[in-house]
């Protein structure tokens, strides 16, 4: 028996600490079991938006912003639209400088609706459509990533001004994440291979940009994957690409200025869960780049990056309602949210923490297992969990480390509207995006 199960209170006590790096940083205990996120009372947020809901913290999200573009002052810093792709959130970045990293004509359109200077936008995608590039051409974007040879083509066609281009490498680095979110090897769909043997390589493509009068080609781009922890891949990564720029002007005699390495950060979900060390990362990679460059010949790049999950995923909390209890042989507790408000455990095997909000228990701990509403048996959110053992239908709960890929993965499945974004900055709440109702569903449904 251990020390907690023979004194519960005590378990109740190292319990209601804060995991501080798993939780939003302004995350606080209040009194009575409350949860103070950014400064307001979580429980009152849940009575005033309802649940599930999810809450971004403005300061958080703009603080991140500010530590990459300190550690890498040399570089462009794009924020990775796809993470969440909100018009205020554009803002925000926008305000702090950022640059902009969009993949989709839908992107650009947030971006558009809130002026985000078109030279700091970057176009990405494996399969652009021509949607896609006439929301880039018809904005300006100042940069477009091109990914295969049909793109050339069809963006080359399309361009009436030189249009900058980058092309995307596969620089074949292992990024140790999961093999969905893997970018940078071989075998999977993004970049030009380096193998000559492969019929769309990087010569293939160096070539057919050249051919195009209308596009300019500035640079290369890679990103290696998403959740990446380990700063030696992004190293690995550079310097690969150094070689890559020096062959091409060797080869072709085009000396290409721009390098951007894409994103990937990890961070935290779990406490324990090792994040990205971006001090390290910048120095290691001011180091790197410094000496490929000079063993090359080859004048240090303007560099671009592009965190998305790193910049808004630890801000935002999703707060759920407990909808039922149900004791087996495990202890399930079912919320009103699940796999249409957060895919990743389904797509990724991803796991959450999480905690009881809004009331103190003195109950004993117990290992639960917390499930969704959906009708799958894989729509769970936290294994193993240790949740108060009274914990009953009616309870909060919130879940850290939601703000990137979640809102902007959300889904209608089971016909369960989409669940409102949040934000809140010093105690002040706005509602950022609403909920979506089922009058929203049925509108677009024509019968
Ligand atoms: N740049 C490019 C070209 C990308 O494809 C991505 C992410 C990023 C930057 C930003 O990566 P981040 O820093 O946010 O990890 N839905 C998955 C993540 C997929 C990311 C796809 N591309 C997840 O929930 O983990």
């Amino acid at each position: 028996m251990t020390l907690t199960e023979l004194l519960p209170s005590l378990g109740c006590e190292a319990a209601d600490r804060l995991d501080q790096d798993v939780w939003p940083k302004s995350t606080r205990l209040g009194s009575g079991g409350e949860l103070l996120f950014a400064g307001a009372p979580v429980s009152h947020l849940a009575a005033r938006f309802g649940t599930p809901a999810y809450l971004i913290d403005e300061v958080e999200v703009r603080e991140h912003a500010r530590a990459y573009r300190a550690a890498l002052p040399e570089a462009e810093v794009a924020y990775a639209s796809k993470a969440l792709c909100t018009k205020s959130v554009l803002r925000w970045v926008a305000e702090e400088g950022m640059s902009l990293d969009t993949c989709s004509a839908g992107e650009i359109a947030v971006a558009r609706s809130v002026g985000f200077p078109a030279d700091r936008i970057l176009l990405h995608g494996n399969a652009k459509t021509p949607e896609d590039l006439k929301a880039a051409l018809g904005y300006g974007v100042r940069r477009i990533v091109l990914d295969s040879l049909d793109e050339i083509e069809q963006l080359g066609a399309l361009a009436s001004h030189r249009q900058q281009v980058m092309l995307r490498v596969t620089p074949n680095v292992k990024a140790d994440t999961h093999v969905a979110i893997t970018t940078g090897t071989e075998g999977q769909k993004f970049g030009f291979s380096l193998l000559p043997t492969v019929r769309d390589n990087l010569d293939r493509a160096v070539a057919a940009v050249l051919a195009q009068p209308s596009l300019e080609l500035v640079g290369l781009h890679c990103h290696i994957g998403s959740q990446v922890s380990r700063v030696d891949r992004y190293e690995e990564a550079a310097r690969k690409m150094i070689e890559v720029l020096a062959y091409v002007r060797d080869a072709y005699g085009v000396t290409l200025r721009d390098l951007d390495l894409g994103g990937g950060h990890a961070v935290s979900y779990l406490p324990g869960q090792s994040e990205f060390d971006l001090g390290g990362y910048a120095r290691r990679l001011r180091v790197a780049l410094g000496y490929e460059c000079s063993v090359q010949g080859f004048p240090l790049p303007h560099l671009t990056i592009e965190p998305g999950r790193a910049i808004v995923g630890p801000a935002g909390i999703t707060v759920y309602r407990v909808c039922a209890v149900k004791n087996g042989s495990k202890t399930f507790v079912a919320v009103d949210g699940g796999m249409s408000d957060n895919p990743r455990p389904a797509l990724y095997g991803a796991r959450y923490a999480a905690r009881l909000v809004g009331r103190h228990s003195q109950a004993a701990r117990r290992p639960v297992v917390i499930v969704g509403r959906h009708c799958e048996s894989g729509d769970v959110l936290a294994e193993n969990l240790s949740l108060p053992s009274d914990i009953h239908a009616g309870d909060l709960l919130a879940v850290p480390c939601t703000g990137a890929y979640h809102h902007s993965m959300a889904s209608n499945y089971n016909q369960i509207g989409r669940p409102p974004l949040v934000g809140v900055r010093d105690g002040v709440a706005t509602l950022l995006v609403r909920r979506e109702t089922d009058e929203d569903l049925l509108s677009r449904d024509l019968g």
